[in-house]
This record gives structure tokens, sequence and C-alpha cells, in this order.
């Protein structure tokens, strides 16, 4: 190895990724203690059921969902999610704010061709563009957490009559804190502050949602049954998918739900990974050679850092050193191009361990080239 970062400089644990990312040994050790009673039964009896109960529940708790609203679930990820909502949630148009890649691919989606092109709001990345009420557009939509580029959004409802504010909450759910009331629909997959796996959508809707999704369904519009959000709505209220979910999935992330309720909910989460990705934006305003890649400090996303670094280093060879010594997952977004570094600070991240980072970096930096 080329540089051998001092075992005292290095973090307990070295899943920096932005997802699939750190998962938590208690977590495994509880799949493990669930033995025979999940893993390999039938997700159609009370076990499994009772499961997809139970992340429901501590979904809604988390998030302080009002009256009305309801966690539903179906598999394919948020990019499965993307596609249902042009079948079954778009009536005519959407306003789609695209500052990275997540939120373009939603865009994206919501081009098909039975639905009016969506309005584009673009920004350059590193930058938030901003909803404007438009006649005509029934969905507003925008992610919470552009985990492309460490853009954080704000939770706002968009005042317009009869219209949904729609929030792709992947890389922010449980890692972001925010008012449910400003949402009609917050969506988002597992595998990142969940501290799960892949595979699986949830949303938290609210009853104008379900009115919508409601009455596309009945309308004459073709929906393929796995992209059907009423058979979502229908299967959820049954603690139960359409087809056949990920069990590993839904039992990591009913022990995180508890981990994260049990420690205090969204603002103990919150203050996590706000007090870790301060620890790198301090770290990076600091530096001689790097600086956070988004300049307006209210924008920075506290769990999702990036940081840039001077023509002087490569940003590539410090992630590849990393690497080398355990700590993963550090390299740029790959169709952001940038001499970028770019850090999950989800809750399971310890703030200890992203203090140990920099000096894990500083050490690279100071050998790199020497
Ligand atoms: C903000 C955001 N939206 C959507 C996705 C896509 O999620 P999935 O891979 O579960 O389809 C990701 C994945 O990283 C994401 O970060």
């Amino acid at each position: 190895m080329a540089i051998e970062i001092p075992r005292d400089l290095l973090p307990a644990d070295g899943r920096f990724g932005c997802g699939p990312s750190k998962v938590r040994p208690a977590q495994l050790e509880a799949l493990i203690a669930s033995g025979s009673t999940i893993l390999g039964t039938s997700h159609r009896q009370a076990p499994v059921k009772n499961l997809v109960g139970s992340v429901r529940e501590q979904l809604a708790a988390l998030f302080r969902v009002p009256e009305g609203y309801e966690i539903i679930v179906g598999n394919g990820g948020s990019t499965a999610f993307w596609d249902a909502a042009a079948f079954g949630l778009i009536e005519r148009r959407s306003q789609n704010l695209v500052f990275g890649e997540f939120g373009g691919k939603f865009a994206a989606s919501a081009g098909a061709p039975w639905l009016d092109a969506p309005d584009v709001r673009k920004a350059e990345p590193g930058t938030l563009s901003v909803a404007e009420v438009v006649s005509g557009v029934d969905v507003y939509a925008w992610p919470h957490n552009e985990t492309s580029t460490g853009v954080a959004a704000p939770i706002q409802r968009i005042d317009a009559e009869g219209a949904l504010t729609v929030i792709d909450a992947t890389s922010a759910a449980g890692g972001i804190d925010f008012d449910a009331t400003q949402a009609d629909v917050y969506y988002f997959a597992p595998q990142k502050n969940l501290g799960s796996d892949g595979g699986l959508w949830f949303a938290a809707v609210s009853p104008a949602a379900i009115e919508r999704i409601e009455r596309i369904a009945a309308s004459d519009r073709y929906i393929p049954e796995f992209l059907s959000l009423k058979n979502a709505v229908d299967n959820s209220r049954l603690n139960q998918t359409l087809n056949t979910p990920a069990l590993t999935t839904l039992h990591l992330l009913d022990s995180q739900l508890r981990w994260i309720l049990d420690n205090g909910g969204l603002a103990w989460a919150a203050s996590r990974t706000s007090e870790s990705s301060s620890v790198l934006y301090d770290w990076a305003e600091a530096s001689s050679v790097a600086t956070p890649f988004v300049s307006d400090a209210a924008e920075r996303s506290p769990v999702v850092a990036t940081i840039d670094f001077d023509d002087s280093i490569d940003a590539a060879a410090i992630a590849k050193t990393l690497r080398a010594n355990g700590i993963v997952d550090t390299e740029p977004y790959r169709k952001l191009g940038r001499n970028q570094l770019r850090v999950a600070t989800f809750v399971s991240i310890e703030p200890d361990d992203v203090r140990q980072l920099t000096r894990s970096i500083d050490f690279v930096l100071e050998n790199l080239g020497a």
C-alpha cells in the first residue's frame, strides 16, 4: 500500500457512501436473532404482515404525519416510484425542480407521452431552483436532498389550488427534520439514513394525494399493475405488497426506525447529522486546499457533504488512498465530474468517525506526492 494511514487516525467504521450506506451491526444482530421467524417465510402470513405494519406505524410516528396521511409501500425503489407517479399521480403536468441528477430523473419520467411536457426549473449543480405557481401544473416536485450534489431544499407546500407537493426524500428521510403537513407525498427508498437495503419504496401520502391516486386509477388511463399506486394503497392497507418484497430490507428498516425513535426521533437524528456534516464543512472552510462545493451555507446538506479540492490536489487519488485503507465510497457522484469528495453523514454514521475521517484525509494530504 502506497500510503498507510495510522490506525489511531482511522474511523471505527469506514463506510461513508451515499447508498447503500452503513448498516449498524446491531441491525444485523437483530436480523440474525430473528432466526426462522421472518426470513424464508410467506409474505402473506402474520409474521411478515406484522413486520410491514410495524414499519408503517414507525414511519408515521417518525414523520409525525397528520391525521389522514397513510404510509404506502411498493417494490422497485424510488426509481419505480417515478414511473408509478407518471402513471398514477400526475394528472396533466408536473413542475420539476432539477438541481442535480435525481431531480432530473423524475423530470424524465414525468415526460411520459400521455402527459403534457413537464415545466422543468433547472439550476446549476451546487445551487437550488425554486418553484413558481403555474396554471395547469398539478404536481410540484423536488428532492428534499439532492444526493448527487449535496444540496438540501426546504419543504414548503406550494399554495396552488388542487396541486400536490411531491418530495423525493430518498436521501433525506430519517436524517433531516421537516414538517409533514407541507408535503402531499414524501417518498423514499430505505438504503440511506434508514440504514436498510434497496428494492422497496415507501411514501407518506396525504388525503389529497390518495384522492388523486384513486381518481386517476378510475379513469381510462392505462396503468400497468406493477406501477399502480392504487394497488400500492390497497395492498399497503393490508400490510402487504403487490408482489414479493425483500424481507431483509423490511427487517433492517424496522430495527433502524426503532433505534431512531428510541433515541428521540427525527429531531435527534437531525441534530446528529448536523453535527457530523458541520465537522466536514468546518474542516473544509478551515483548509487551504478544500472548500464546501455548495457555496450558500443555508443550502448545504446535513446528510451528504460535498467538498471540492484545489486543482493542485487530485481528489480521486485521496478517495483511492482512503479506499485502500478501508474508508470506502467517498468518491463524488460519477456524473458530476468534479475534483471532489462526497461523504455521507447519515444518522447511522458516528460523528466521531467523521472527525477521524478528516484526520485521515489530513494525513493523506500530507503524504500524497510526498
Ligand atoms: C435523491 C434520490 N432519489 C432517488 C434515488 C434512486 O433510488 P433507487 O436506487 O432506490 O431507485 C436515489 C438513489 O441514490 C436518490 O439519491
